[in-house]
């Protein structure tokens, strides 16, 4: 029986390896981690990370083809093949601070691997990492093995999105293996594909060389954060001009060239890979002294700040040049639906925003805690432009009495001057918004930042609406654009 073991039991090792569990009964599949408390939440009945379907499999396996243990070590030890899927944040510190990727915990990892292994591994990268990682990971497993043990490290990204993860994970659209172009990395590859081939058709197992492989992955999020980045700022311009994003994005991706995915305009991309990779990117470009393609992707972040600013800069000018002292409801935190994960959610830089405008929000997320927004709000944000420090963040962000977090909608509502939709979770679709209306001081706003719901059926109930990208309110339309500062 082949014995598989993941470092790392975060978004993307749980879920894939519970998926390559699921998939091959003869695979013995263990998650390590050094989390005790995680690993304990991955062996209980409250998994750590809410994923739609993904109960289902791990119940479906757990304990008997998959395991999950904090015993880090002799798992390795036994393993043939080895996933390493470690966070690998950007360096907040030291050299290419703010944009390089922080490997740290994959160094740990690869130097414990070298460590504790008794026979030959292949040492699968499976956290997306700088291209040539795997080359130094290859010295650091080579100058620290024991006599006569090899390693094939193989690059083997992962395309899942958080939310739609377990289908991403049954039927991707490819997987894709990078190798070294020797025999043994020949073999090493054959032996992944092989895993995979249990259930993905071979014509969508591509395998390339390794730099190709942690390459494309870089490249694809880069690509599709750009998309976003293209559409918002055309929202901007829909605004100015009176055409509408949505009818714009849809004549525009019936072109079979460009295709209608990923052109949704929104307050703009959260979660963990977009700017990370991005920022990644534009390092690595630095640093081999290409400077215009480095400015090139830089802007797709650029454009994404702007957009949350704007996004900010409408609800303050639209109530008056002020919202001090005004309640808003905040429906949304995670950064996108049918996920509980808050990471670089941009509902984080407007409720900041926000409340450096002294208004008070009440924050209303159906899978994000208290605890974690209020973390979210209080954590020091870094400065990518200024990496010599950590920015504080907002001070009245730490005022606990300028932000409540709430349960129910309605009862939250009651008293708000505006609503701010930050997450397009399919709830707030179906919301009794005439309940909501008659419950708020007048005039009363909704500002939709992922164009959730129909801002025609708000108005007639009496909202004055923006929706990114839409055809303004009369309202809107006559007051001055607020600078962007
Ligand atoms: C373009 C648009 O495709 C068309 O929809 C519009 O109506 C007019 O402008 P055209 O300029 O005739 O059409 O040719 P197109 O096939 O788009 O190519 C434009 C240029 O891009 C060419 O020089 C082509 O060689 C280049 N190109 C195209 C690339 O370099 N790479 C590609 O992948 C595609
Ligand atoms: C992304 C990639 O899609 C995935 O392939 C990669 O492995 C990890 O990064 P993820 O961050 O989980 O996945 O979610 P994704 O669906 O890509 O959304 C990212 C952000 O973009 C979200 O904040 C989402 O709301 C936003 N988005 C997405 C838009 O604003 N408009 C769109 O049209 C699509
Ligand atoms: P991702 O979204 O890429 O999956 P996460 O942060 O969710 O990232 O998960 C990464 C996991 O890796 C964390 O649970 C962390 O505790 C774990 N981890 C980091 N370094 C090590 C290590 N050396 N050994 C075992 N687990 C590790």
């Amino acid at each position: 029986m082949v014995k598989i073991c993941c470092i790392g039991a975060g978004y993307v090792g749980g879920p894939t390896m519970a998926m390559i569990a699921y998939k091959c009964p003869d695979i013995q599949v263990v998650v390590v981690d050094i989390s005790v408390p995680r690993i304990n939440a991955w062996n209980s009945d409250r998994l750590p990370i809410f994923e739609p379907g993904l109960d289902e499999v791990v119940k479906s396996c757990r304990n008997t083809n998959l395991f999950f243990s904090s015993d880090v070590e002799s798992h390795i030890a036994d393993s043939d093949i080895i996933f390493v899927s470690v966070n690998t944040p950007t360096k907040t510190r030291g050299l290419g601070a703010g944009k390089a990727a922080d490997l740290t915990y994959w160094e740990s990892a690869a130097r414990m691997i070298a460590d504790v292994a008794k026979s030959d591994k292949i040492v699968v990268e499976k956290s997306t990492v700088p291209v040539k990682t795997a080359e130094a990971i290859e010295k650091i497993l080579n100058h620290n093995s024991r006599d006569g043990v090899n390693f094939q490290i193989l690059s083997n990204p992962e395309f899942l999105a958080e939310g739609t993860a377990i289908d991403d994970l049954a039927d991707p659209d490819r997987v894709l293996i990078g190798g070294r172009q020797t025999p043994e990395g020949q073999k090493a590859v054959a032996a992944l594909k092989g895993v995979y081939a249990k259930w993905v058709p071979e014509d969508r197992i591509i395998t390339t060389n390794l730099w190709s492989a942690e390459l494309s992955k870089l490249a694809a999020n880069a690509i599709l954060a750009q998309r976003i980045s293209s559409i918002n700022a055309m929202s901007a311009l829909c605004e100015a001009t009176g055409a509408n994003v949505s009818e714009v994005a849809y004549a525009v991706g019936k072109d079979t060239r460009i295709g209608p995915k990923f052109l949704s305009a929104s307050v703009g991309f959260g979660g963990s890979c977009f700017q990370k990779d991005i920022l990644n990117l534009v390092y690595i470009c630095e640093c081999n002294g290409l400077t215009e393609v480095a400015n090139y992707w830089r802007q797709v972040v650029q454009i994404n700040d702007y957009q949350k600013l704007r996004f900010v800069n409408r609800v303050v000018s639209s109530m008056f040049n002020t919202v001090s002292g005004k309640k808003i409801l905040v429906l949304g935190f995670a950064f996108k639906k049918d996920t509980g994960d808050t990471r670089e959610t941009p509902a984080i830089d407007v409720c900041l925003g926000l409340l450096g405008d002294k208004a008070k929000l009440s924050i209303y997320d159906p899978q994000v805690s208290e605890d974690q927004i209020r973390r979210d709000l209080t954590t020091s944000k870094f400065d990518w432009d200024h990496p010599q420090h950590l920015v504080p963040s907002s001070p009245t962000a730490k005022s606990k009495e300028m932000v409540t977090v709430t349960w129910d909608a309605y009862e939250a509502a009651k008293g708000a001057h505006g609503i701010c939709i930050m997450t397009e979770w399919d709830e707030f679709k179906s919301l009794d918004y005439q309940r909501i209306y008659d419950g708020m001081e007048k005039p009363a706003f909704v500002f939709d930042g992922r164009n959730a719901v129909n801002p025609d059926e708000l108005r007639k109930i009496g909202f004055i609406v923006y929706s990114i990208g839409k055809p303004l309110d009369a309202w809107m339309k006559d007051l001055p654009a607020a600078p962007l500062t």
